[in-house]
């Protein structure tokens, strides 16, 4: 139990003794609340509050982060397992192990499943995009090579996963079209027609996303916005807005987070924060989350603590940021269903090795050791 739990206890029980003593003939003896000790119990009432996982937290050996998704989480996101070149490495070949068990975890548990992602321009493999010459695909067999993927995810999974990333990063900074294979091959109605898949065949009763990274960006948001009122107007299916939300310790500041989700929640669609992680090490100039960029190395400036003990003033820091994004989620929370951390522990993150190899990050709730870091505690007492 923290300390900030212990406390709490004892200051109702003590308030608790004070009302039987002092009212005991004229009122029922009043009763101490519970107290909220996890992340989903405290925004139960709001949105989910969800955590990626990775394949190595089905092992044996993962001792820690498992045990912490199960009493803190209420949704869960493969991180890689569902990814094209995971999934279906090869034409025909279909590696289901890790997303069969994380299903199963979701059911077992009753923790709310997210299937991550449909389609994305990285982490597909080149094959996708070309026929048995190393052709690029016509139009309309990349269409039917999309509609398989989506045919095999509803089949085994359409009846537990009912949340999808059906587009990932498909616009620029600047709000124009990605120039990617899909983009090229099938035109600038990609979007479009990936959803129109989606709707065709995932269960009515799905939630089909758009995702991308730096959502607050005026370029991306202004596309963003234009083409979900666009295709509500048209009456093409899209559920909710996704933004990823791998964010940094100044940027985006609480105003610009508080405008977007406005902006974003005005279209009527919810919202899902669907990859929140805070850069605290930060990223010398480089934003967003690219995942193709060439890393840097490591040096005593850009990694300070590499012994993985992060000291109370950096807790402090990262807890105080924390808590004005979570002040904008819960001033919002009307327009956000869920709220999901890449990752668990600091040990999980990316950021270990993004956009800098080889570093230690601090950009969880949780410590390396599963213990809870002050900005748990900060972002669970928040909602009460
Ligand atoms: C992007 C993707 C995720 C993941 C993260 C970084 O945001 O959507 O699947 O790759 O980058 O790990």
């Amino acid at each position: 139990m923290h300390k900030y739990q212990v406390s709490l206890v004892a200051l109702l029980a003590a308030l608790a003794i004070g009302t039987s003593s002092c009212s005991q003939e004229t009122s029922p003896q009043v009763k101490p609340k519970a107290t909220v000790t996890t992340l989903k119990e405290a925004y139960a009432d709001k949105f989910l509050v969800g955590a990626t996982l990775g394949a190595s937290m089905f092992s044996a050996s993962d001792t820690t982060s498992l045990a912490l998704v199960e009493k803190n989480f209420s949704a869960i996101t493969l991180d890689n397992d569902m990814k094209w070149e995971r999934i279906n490495p090869l034409p025909g070949q279909y590696e289901f192990e890790i997303a069969d068990k994380f299903a199963k975890l979701g059911v077992d548990k009753g923790i709310t499943t997210v299937g991550h992602v449909l389609f994305w321009h990285s982490q597909t493999p080149d094959w996708v995009f070309k026929d048995d010459e190393g052709q690029l695909l016509t139009r309309e067999a990349l269409l039917e090579r999309m509609r398989e993927r989506a045919k095999m995810f509803a089949s085994r999974y359409g009846d537990r996963v009912k949340i999808w990333d059906v587009v990932n990063e498909a616009i620029e900074d600047d709000g124009s079209l990605r120039k990617s294979l899909y983009n090229q091959i099938i035109g600038d109605d990609f979007i479009e027609q990936a959803f129109i898949i989606a709707d065709q065949e995932m269960p009515k009763d799905a939630t089909l996303l758009y995702n991308d990274y730096g959502m607050d960006r005026t370029g991306r948001r202004t596309s963003v916005i234009a083409m979900v009122n666009d295709f509500k107007q048209r009456g093409v299916r899209i559920d909710g807005i996704g933004l990823q939300g791998h964010w940094g310790m100044e940027e985006p500041s609480a105003e610009k987070i508080d405008e977007t989700l406005t902006l974003y929640a005005a279209t009527g669609l919810p919202m899902h924060i669907t990859e929140l992680d805070v850069d605290f090490l930060g990223r010398d100039g480089l934003t967003g989350a690219n995942v193709d960029i060439e890393k840097l190395q490591a040096t005593p400036e850009n990694n300070p603590y590499p012994d993985g003990n992060f000291p109370a003033e950096a807790d402090e820091k990262l807890s105080q940021r924390y808590q004005e994004i979570f002040k904008q989620f819960i001033k919002h929370h009307q327009s956000i269903d869920r709220v999901t951390f890449w990752g668990v522990t600091d040990g999980d993150s990316w950021l270990n090795g993004w956009p800098v190899a080889g570093r230690t990050n601090y950009p969880l709730l949780f410590n390396r050791d599963g213990s809870a870091k002050k900005a748990h505690d900060v972002v669970v007492n928040l909602a009460k």
